[in-house]
């Protein structure tokens, strides 16, 4: 088990809990790898009726680690993080999410992939990939738009800009924005109701909420990952990751985008 991710499964809640305040809770491949295999233990195990995941001290994730992402970028389609995503996008069971604090890059592309978010008031999401030389990943392409329109989605997506619970909310991204420090337990008490309701039916309800856009999803997601991981090796993306290590602006000036 990967020390930088929890997991426990207690009355039916499978919680897959993101440990590792001090970098806030940036996801490196080897926690990506551990958040595939308890998406699909989850599955399987009859005891999980409905996945919960969180973030542990205060904040939800900063996304991809990019220090890993300089190190070891993902080379092919069955890195970790795209083996997370594919599972989060393939799993049966409800999936919940409580966010507090940040959501940065994937911490706010895999909540498309729930089907119940709860936010604290002063949660801030960031889709910062143009602005890292990157592109969209986790279908984000796809399903934003279709949340929020094309404008939104690309003024979301083009300038990176952190936005609030309430927008997110407004948007269709979260269901509910809480008090901050009362999303977990709000967020465990809607899973436990869950856990009461027919599970057969939840699987069934989802399988049909999702089945219009699933084949879609898929090829979206593969061709991101390919765009993905050309513009992880651009001059743009080292220069944007080099700049956050070094604590300073990027200078995209050197580079004209063709
Ligand atoms: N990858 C690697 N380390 C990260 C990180 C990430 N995505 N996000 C935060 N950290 C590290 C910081 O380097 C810092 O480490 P240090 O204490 O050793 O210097 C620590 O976590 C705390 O981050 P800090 O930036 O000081 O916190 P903050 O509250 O001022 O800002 C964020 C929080 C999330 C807004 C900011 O850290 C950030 O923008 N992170 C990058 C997010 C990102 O671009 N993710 C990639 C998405 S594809």
């Amino acid at each position: 088990m990967n020390s930088f991710i929890r997991t426990a499964c207690a009355g039916g809640v499978f919680q897959i809990e993101i440990d590792r305040p001090d970098k806030k809770n940036a996801l490196t491949s080897d926690m990506y790898a551990t958040m595939a295999d308890a998406l699909a233990r989850a599955d399987a195990d009859p005891a999980a009726r409905v996945v919960l995941i969180s973030g542990a001290g205060g904040n939800f994730t900063a996304g991809n680690d990019l220090n890993d992402f300089l190190a070891e970028p993902p080379s092919s389609e069955d890195a970790p993080v795209f083996r997370f995503l594919d599972a989060l996008a393939n799993l049966q069971k409800p999936f919940v999410a409580a966010v507090e604090g940040v959501a940065v890059g994937v911490g706010t592309t895999l909540l498309l992939h729930c089907d119940l978010v709860y936010a604290g008031a002063s949660a801030r999401f960031v889709l910062p990939f143009a602005k890292l030389g990157l592109t969209p990943e986790a279908a984000s392409s796809l399903l934003l738009p279709l949340r929020a329109g094309h404008a939104r989605a690309a003024e979301l997506l083009m300038f990176g800009e952190p936005f609030s619970a309430q927008l997110a909310l407004e948007l269709g991204i979260v269901n509910a924005v809480l008090s901050d420090g009362q999303v977990i337990e709000h967020a465990l008490e809607r899973c436990r109701k869950l856990t009461e309701q027919p599970a057969a039916s939840l699987r069934l309800t989802k399988q049909l909420l999702k089945r219009a856009r699933q084949t879609l999803v898929r090829e979206t997601m593969s061709h991101e990952s390919e765009t993905f991981r050309q513009r992880l090796q651009s001059p743009e993306a080292k220069e944007a990751f080099a700049a956050f290590l070094e604590k300073r602006k990027p200078d995209f000036s050197r580079f004209d985008g063709l």
